[in-house]
């Protein structure tokens, strides 16, 4: 840092005198020519004004006023005296002042008399410094003398002298001024930050202070600080991972890590390749104002196969639903994410708006959601969204094959409802690539999905896979008992798996889950108590007691019937008006669709109806919070939650509840949780409820507040036992390394069929 200093004021000192030499240089020459010019003139007009009377004294031969005239006009301003010369340069008559100078003719005045013309110069005599002007003198037409006008042209130097030292004087007063501030500059926004950085990068390094420390903010250095974030953050995960399978390894668990999946699923893939196919993409490029932002969708999908994909170079296939995501991606519409630490290839699907239309919103979710979730809200089929949905999973087919070119042993997982068709697609091109589709949200009795005019279609594309995932036995059962119905084939109850054409289709239950935050002991800042009480303040609501709820604003998630429960409970329980607040966090989703528009609407009536009928001074029973929230912003509240209420009328397993559990680091909170859930089938330890039974859900509540302190711990100890061994890594290695085991029909190379049967090994 001092060599810096020392160069940058060597720097400054060299460029300040240097831009005051050139500028004061400028200015010295400017002024010298006006001074110049002045002198000239005023030496020209004295001249012609006496002229006409010198000639006179000459033609009258009046020696006497001759001199008187020349004497007048000694020393004044600048004038230094006149001499009148014969045509053969003799002096007539000199002031005396200026006799020792001009008693000779200068050659001024003899170019003058020889051009018989004026003539001027500057001329230094001696020590003195003199303007000369002569002018010739005639009678008629003959020359008959020269008038010599003599300034004393010094002051024009002196001047000069005047300027340079004032510019020195600035000059060291400006490079004084720059560097002192340079100095303070280098300290304070240069020196300081990075002196603070160096400290904390060390204490990083060698393990001290805490995990999370504040970045040292380097904001005059951007790229670098966002470097060090990286980095840190980078050493944080690696050190966390290293840690934890030390202490794994010391306790003899084999629970899986991020580490721990990398490592598996690229054993499994070998020399193959890994493609994921979903209808979200992981990174979202939106426009905010003139800059572009990365957005992370709050998904359980992403953070379950991010980790795999970044372990394994693989390609990730989505929609590319963004506003900016086109300006983003190569001439091949693809582009290597995370946007901080490239790892993987992200191959972003376009889709028109009438695409768009009719196989999301139209086909997948106001058809296949409603069919598949049983909430009461009847499915739409239209025969234009059935084609577009066959368009997209089409397209979708195209962009992935594209990608699998070339592509030895290609292992290809497929996510949700969106892609029933793909499977089929797929393996009719590629029959040599491993086929996964995992359906991440229930499937129904064989009865509710006969409503689907394109039953036979859908459930034929998905036996297209050689390997379905969904989250629970009886989602599987479901699904085989409505193939059984549906189309020919054979069924082997006893392995779960399916003969169509020839062709194999094993069908698994894989529980989806969550990190389960293991890897990041966080230390708490405050209390649960403290907690509760900071979030509820700025919500502007005073309670001693808070409930949570996350959801999007779906009408799967029995929301109204979760604000009925509690409008109930405190109807029935009044000692808990003013004390027990629920905070509701609702992401708008799909909001496009007509009954979502409408439940949002009616969510926001029914909690102002219930707040209107309770609330008192500070307090309100319900707060809803209606907009996207990050997890870092919900965690707060998972933590300083009393409880948390999971109600929904039908759901593939629900990851709130599992959440939930897993950031309840201090082991206290109840979970509420809906037996229609998948996750009811986990998460014994939570108190279940029918959420149709309002009455039943109200008493949860009471219950909930009221269990005693060792109750809820070794019900949440059990519960975050259970989320910690079948957490995601858990479901995506088992997912992937069963798909890895199949069985293909054909010769593996895409050659001859060796085989007609596949199973998993
Ligand atoms: C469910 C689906 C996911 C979907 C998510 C969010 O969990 O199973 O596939 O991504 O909802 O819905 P969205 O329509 O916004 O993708």
């Amino acid at each position: 840092m001092r060599l810096l200093s020392a160069r940058l004021i060597v720097s400054l000192i060299i460029g300040v005198t240097l831009v005051s030499l050139c500028t004061s240089y400028y200015q010295v020459m400017v002024l010298n020519r006006g001074l110049q010019k002045d002198l000239q003139h005023s030496a020209e007009v004295l001249g012609q004004s006496l002229a006409r009377n010198v000639e006179r004294d000459l033609e009258r031969d009046a020696q006497h006023s001759l001199q008187r005239t020349v004497q007048q006009y000694a020393n004044r301003d600048h004038l230094a005296g006149l001499a009148v010369y014969d045509p053969q340069g003799h002096p007539i008559a000199v002031t005396t002042s200026i006799e020792p100078l001009m008693a000779t003719a200068p050659a001024t005045v003899l170019q003058s008399i020889r051009e018989n013309h004026d003539a001027s110069a500057f001329v230094r005599m001696g020590s003195a410094s003199i303007h000369i002007y002569a002018l010739p003198l005639h009678r008629g037409d003959d020359l008959v003398g020269t008038l010599a006008i003599v300034h004393d042209s010094g002051y024009i130097r002196q001047e000069s002298l005047r300027i340079w030292r004032e510019t020195f004087l600035s000059a060291l007063a400006h490079v004084f001024l720059i560097v002192l501030i340079t100095l303070l500059i280098v300290r304070w926004s240069i020196a300081g930050p990075i002196a603070r950085t160096a400290h904390w990068m060390k204490a990083l390094r060698t393990g001290r202070g805490t995990v999370r420390i504040k970045v040292p903010d380097l904001e005059m250095f951007r790229p670098l600080a966002r470097e060090v974030a990286t980095f840190a953050e980078s050493l944080n995960t690696a050190r966390s991972a290293a840690e934890l399978e030390a202490r794994l390894r010391e306790t003899g668990e084999s629970i899986w890590t991020a580490d721990r999946l990398a490592v598996h699923v690229r054993a499994r893939l070998g020399e193959g390749r890994l493609f994921v196919v979903s209808n979200r993409e992981p990174y979202m490029h939106v426009r905010r104002g003139k800059s572009i932002e990365v957005n992370v969708p709050a998904s359980g999908l992403v953070t379950a196969l991010e980790p795999v994909l970044r372990a394994c170079d693989g390609t990730w296939v989505a929609h590319g639903s963004g506003d900016a995501d086109k300006e983003m991606v190569d001439t091949h519409d693809r582009l290597i994410v995370p946007p901080d630490d490239p790892r993987y290839t992200l191959r972003r699907v376009w889709l028109t708006k009438e695409e768009e239309e009719g196989y999301y919103y139209g086909f997948a979710n106001e058809g296949i959601w409603p069919l598949c979730h049983i909430a009461h809200t009847r499915p739409l089929f239209r025969a234009s969204d059935w084609k577009h949905y066959q368009e997209v999973n089409r397209k979708f087919a195209d962009a992935l094959l594209e990608e699998m070119e070339n592509v030895v042993r290609p292992v290809v997982l497929v996510q949700d409802y969106h892609f029933a068709l793909l499977p089929r697609l797929i393996k009719q091109s590629r029959p040599d690539a491993r086929v996964a589709l995992f359906w991440h949200i229930p499937w129904p009795n064989p009865e509710a999905f006969a409503i689907c005019p394109w039953q036979r279609e859908l459930v034929d594309g998905l036996l297209g896979a050689d390997l379905l995932g969904f989250h629970i036995q009886a989602h599987c059962t479901n699904f085989l008992q409505t193939v059984d119905r549906i189309v020919e084939s054979r069924i082997d109850w006893e392995h779960f798996s399916v003969q169509r054409l020839d062709h194999h289709t094993t069908v698994r239950p894989f529980p989806i889950s969550v990190e389960a935050g293991e890897t990041v002991a966080e230390p708490l800042r405050e209390s649960a108590y403290e907690e509760r009480a900071t979030l509820l303040k700025s919500l502007g609501v005073e309670a001693a007691l808070m409930g949570v709820g996350v959801d999007r604003m779906d009408y799967t998630k029995g929301i109204l019937e979760r604000f009925l429960a509690i409008e109930r409970f405190l109807e029935k329980y009044p000692r808990y008006q003013g004390v027990f607040t629920f905070v509701q966090i609702g992401a708008p989703t799909r909001t496009h669709i007509k009954r979502y528009h409408d439940l949002q609407a009616e969510v926001e009536a029914e909690a102002d109806r219930i707040n209107w009928r309770f609330q008192a001074g500070q307090w309100k029973p319900i707060v809803l919070l209606n907009r996207q929230h990050s997890h870092k912003e919900i965690e707060p509240y998972y933590r300083a939650a009393d409880l948390c209420l999971v109600t929904s009328l039908h759901d593939g397993m629900n990851l709130v509840a599992k959440e939930f559990v897993a950031a309840r680091h201090d082991e206290r909170g109840v979970l509420i949780l809906s037996c229609f859930t998948g996750a009811a089938r986990e998460l014994r330890d939570a108190l279940q409820v029918n959420p149709y039974d309002i009455d039943q859900t109200a008493e949860a509540i009471r219950a909930a507040l009221e269990m005693q302190p060792e109750e809820k711990q070794l019900r949440m100890q059990r519960m975050r036992k259970l989320v910690r061994e079948n957490n995601v890594y858990r479901w995506a290695g088992t997912l992937i390394g069963q798909l890895c085991e199949v069985r293909l029909d054909v010769a593996e190379e895409g050659g001859n069929r060796f085989r007609a049967d596949a199973s998993v090994a």
